[in-house]
């Protein structure tokens, strides 16, 4: 099984897909978007930035520079794609976050799903000890991951649009097996690390403080489905905010 991050040049289009059709995507923007807060002036960069879906919401929330990196040269394609045929001036760089050279002090650096690509507790640390050396004093690290809190013996994430398949528990991780819920079904794989070993990592590195925010859903979309809809998805969220401090 391969949980390397090369998995998305495969992946592609797919991904876009998902984040259309998946509710879960919607939940997260809402929380990723109220946990980044005021972006006005400020120089942005979204790590791990996959087609730019983020990319893209980060400028148009008013940040004065975003640049998306990420280590998929076909996720890169598809954001300049998106790019030419919306110019945001978003500037998209092919880079991997184990080796990302020191390319300018920004005020806020995103990795929605990176860490959870770390193949090992080493390269998770070299992701973070990057994002660090990246940030201006006081920057802002905000990360979203897979919860260390959640398990298979309760609901599952279907109903949210992805299904957790498998997960083989490793010394201080899962190695996780999952499908995007896209027609036909698109297989993920991808590390669920235990909450003790991100940590490690956010203060090895540096930083200063740092919070976890679980997931939230917006009250529109809590009228729009009904709470019963969201019971599940509360109970046992799959996806979950860090936010860390320089
Ligand atoms: C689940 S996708 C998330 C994309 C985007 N952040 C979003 O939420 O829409 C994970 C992304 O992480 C990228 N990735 C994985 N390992 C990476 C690494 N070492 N350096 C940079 N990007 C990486 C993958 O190529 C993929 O595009």
């Amino acid at each position: 099984m391969t949980t390397s991050g090369a998995q998305y040049d495969q992946i592609g289009g797919k991904y876009d897909e998902y984040a259309r059709t998946a509710t879960l995507k919607q939940a997260e923007r809402y929380s990723i978007l109220k946990l980044v807060g005021a972006l006005d002036g400020k120089q942005v960069m979204d790590l791990a930035c996959g087609f730019g879906f983020y990319t893209r919401l980060l400028k148009q929330q008013g940040a004065a520079q975003v640049i998306g990196i990420d280590i998929s040269p076909e996720m890169i394609r598809l954001a300049r794609e998106h790019e030419q045929a919306q110019p945001l001036d978003i500037d998209y760089q092919v880079w991997d976050a184990n080796s990302l050279p020191d390319l300018d002090a920004f005020d806020l650096i995103t990795a929605i799903y990176l860490l959870n690509y770390a193949a090992s507790k080493a390269e998770m640390l070299a992701m973070c000890q990057n994002i660090y050396k990246n940030l201006a004093r006081d920057g802002r690290f905000v990360a979203f991951l897979p919860n260390p809190a959640f398990t298979l013996s309760k609901a599952n994430c279907t109903p949210y649009g992805i299904t957790v398949l498998r997960e083989e528990l490793e010394a201080d991780r899962y190695a996780c097996e999952a499908e995007f819920l896209t027609d036909p079904p698109t297989a993920v794989n991808y590390y669920r690390w235990n909450q003790a070993t991100y940590e490690w990592a956010i203060r090895e590195s540096g930083f200063r403080n740092f919070a976890w925010y679980p997931t939230e859903v917006a009250p529109e979309d809590i009228s729009r489905y009904g709470q019963a809809y969201w019971r599940d998805f509360y109970d046992n969220c799959l996806i979950i905010g860090l936010a860390c401090q320089k």
